[in-house]
């Protein structure tokens, strides 16, 4: 085999190698898809509990509204600029009516 033909089943071997570890990596963050709102909600929803609470509980739309102000109420502090990209993400992306 010349050398050029094993460098270049080395290079797809590379390249089916990165892509299973990218998708792995993509697979644990299903939950949480990257979006306006994710970042916030990484910092505002883990200051009392995990983010368990989150993907555990089955919450619709108007739910996940209740919710974020139910957490604002028990003491939650999230900036009133963000309170509307919480609401959509969690909304989007977590809610059973999606
Ligand atoms: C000030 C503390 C605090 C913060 C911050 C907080 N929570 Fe909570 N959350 C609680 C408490 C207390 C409970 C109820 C007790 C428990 O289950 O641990 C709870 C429970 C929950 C539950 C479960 C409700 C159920 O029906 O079982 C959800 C969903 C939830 N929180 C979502 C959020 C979201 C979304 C955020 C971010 C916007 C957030 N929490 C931030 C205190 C907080």
């Amino acid at each position: 085999m010349k050398l050029q033909s094993i460098k270049h089943l080395f290079q797809i071997f590379l390249f089916t190698f990165s892509g299973l570890y990218f998708q792995s990596g993509l697979m644990a963050q299903e939950a949480f898809p990257e979006g306006e709102g994710r970042n916030e909600i990484f910092v505002a929803c883990t200051q009392c509990h995990g983010l368990g609470h989150l993907t555990r509980v089955n919450l619709n739309a108007q739910e996940w509204e209740n919710a974020v102000y139910d957490m604002v109420a028990r003491g939650a502090s999230i900036d009133v600029d963000d309170l509307d990209s919480i609401k959509n993400y969690l909304i989007n992306n977590l809610s059973t009516d999606r």
